[in-house]
Order: structure tokens, then sequence, then C-alpha cells
């Protein structure tokens, strides 16, 4: 089904893991094509509720962007390279449905980025995030600058943007960059488990849960009128009344998404 990418379900979590294990998964043409369709899955597939995206083999979750595709592009086909990956994040961040890194190794450029578009990271302890992409007279171009910056605060996103230093699993934790770090054979497990708690509450509120903290960096949107529209919401859906009528009744409440 896809080129790049090995899937896998198990009790409503997707796992997708890049799989160019012999180039770090960096991400090239067909990583994204195959991630675009994978995101689609996820959106449109009812045996999913989340996912976690982890990368092939012990050393990197992700390298980067495939260096050798873009070595000769003109001025035009890096904007386009740029866009190209800043919509399949956005489509990763959008998603209503939580999607985690479980990042286990180097997240480095478009590596830290895509770790960075999910809705939060769990890392093992050889995990090493960057964005060196200094180091090549660029700069990062699927949104790391802007998400570096929101998730770890503007003078720490700059000096690691501007020395392109990496950032070791103890002290991404320390900086809010990833909310857990385990040992390398716990990682997924410790991932669907965090999925298992989440994939237990009712699917409309976690994915207004998603779409308001998304508010917060939405200069289009107000994110307290957004949350005052999904409480409302809320309380229009089946799960509301059972997740309340559960509360009232002592017993543990059976979501069903609508
Ligand atoms: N794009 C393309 N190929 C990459 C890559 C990338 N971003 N990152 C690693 N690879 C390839 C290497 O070219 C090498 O391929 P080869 O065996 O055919 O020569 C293979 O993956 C293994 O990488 P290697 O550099 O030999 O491993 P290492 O352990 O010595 O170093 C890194 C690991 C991550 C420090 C190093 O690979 C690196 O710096 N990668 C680039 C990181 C980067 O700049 N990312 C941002 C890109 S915009």
């Amino acid at each position: 089904m896809y080129q790049t990418l090995l899937t896998s379900i198990e009790n409503n979590v997707l796992t997708i893991t890049i799989n160019r294990p012999e180039k770090l998964n960096a991400l090239n043409r067909n990583v994204f094509t195959d991630l675009d369709k994978a995101l689609s899955d996820i959106e449109t597939n009812p045996g999913i509720k989340s996912a976690i995206i982890t990368g092939a083999g012990t050393k990197a979750f992700v390298a980067g962007a495939d260096i050798s595709e873009f070595s000769d592009y003109s001025k035009e086909q890096a904007m386009a390279m740029s866009k190209r990956g800043q919509d399949i994040f956005a489509k990763i961040e959008r998603c209503n449905k939580p999607i985690i890194a479980a990042v286990n190794g180097f997240a480095l450029g478009g590596g830290c980025e895509l770790s960075m578009a999910c809705h939060f990271r769990i890392a093992s302890e050889n995990a090493k995030f960057g964005q060196p992409e200094v180091n090549l007279g660029l700069i990062p171009g699927y949104g790391g600058t802007q998400r570096l910056v929101q998730l770890i605060g503007k003078g720490r996103a700059l000096e690691h943007l501007m020395s392109g230093n990496m950032i070791d699993a103890h002290e991404a934790k320390q900086f809010g960059l990833v909310n857990h770090v385990t040992g390398a054979d716990n990682l997924l497990e410790q991932a669907k488990f965090i999925l298992s708690v989440i994939n237990s509450k009712a699917p409309l509120a976690v994915a207004a849960c998603i779409k308001a903290a998304n508010a917060v960096y939405d200069e289009t949107k107000n994110g307290f009128d957004l949350e005052i529209e999904e409480f409302g919401n809320c309380f229009a859906t089946k799960d509301m009344k059972e997740g309340v009528s559960a509360f009232l009744e002592k017993r543990k409440a059976k979501f069903n998404g609508k």
C-alpha cells in the first residue's frame, strides 16, 4: 500500500513507521506522498482513533529532508517544496484525531519539524532533536522556525536555529519539547499506553481539544470564542449526555463518538 511507510493498527491505534533506515528515514517525495495518504486514512477510517509516527531502525526518527533531492533546486522549486511540506505537516497538526511522535533517535531538520507538527512527542533516551539547516546555508522550511519558537520559546529556539546545535532527550523534556523520555525498548509501548487512555475518552471532545489548542497559534481565530462554541457543541452530543449520566450513576462512561 505504501512505498516508504510500514503501518499497523492495534486497538484502534495506527502506527506509522517511516521506513528508509538506510537513509536514516530522510523525507523524500515518496515519503510525503505516502504520509499524505496515511493522514487521509486517519481522518476517514473509523477503525483508527489515534496514531503514532516513528522511524524504522534504532538510530533515527527522521534525519531531515532528503538532501540529495534538492541540491540543484531553483528558488521556485525550493518554495514549492517548502509549501508541500508545510501543507502536509499542517494536516497532521489539524487532524481531528491525536497523532503523537515516538522519537527513537535523530529528529533533525524535517524530522524535528515532523515531530513538532504532531500533537505531542515522547522520546527514547537516545533521541536528538535539532534544526541543523544553517550548516547547509538554509533555514527550516517545514514550519520549524515557527513551531520551535512556539514550543520552547524564542530565545532557546533562536539559539538552536542559529547554531544548529542538537537538543538531547533530557534537555528536550526540560524545554517542554517532549512530554516523556523512556528507554528505547519501551517507547512504542508507552506511546500506545498514553493513546489507550485518550482513546477511552469522548472522541468529539478530544477533537475539540485539538481544535481549541491550535487556535492559540492561529491569528485568524479568537481561541476564547472558539472555546465557547466548542463547549456549546459538546452539549449537543450523545457522548456528553453519556459522560455526565455515567458520572452521576457512578459507572464508567461508554462513548461512541456521537
Ligand atoms: N538526507 C539524505 N540522506 C541522509 C540524510 C538526509 N537528511 N541524513 C542521513 N542521510 C544518509 C547519509 O547520506 C548516509 O547515506 P549513505 O550510507 O548512502 O552515504 C546514511 O543516511 C547514514 O548517514 P550517516 O551520515 O553515514 O550517519 P552518521 O551516523 O555518520 O551521522 C547524522 C548521522 C544524522 C548526524 C548525519 O547523517 C547528518 O548530519 N544528516 C543530515 C542531517 C541534516 O542536515 N538534516 C537537515 C536536512 S535539511
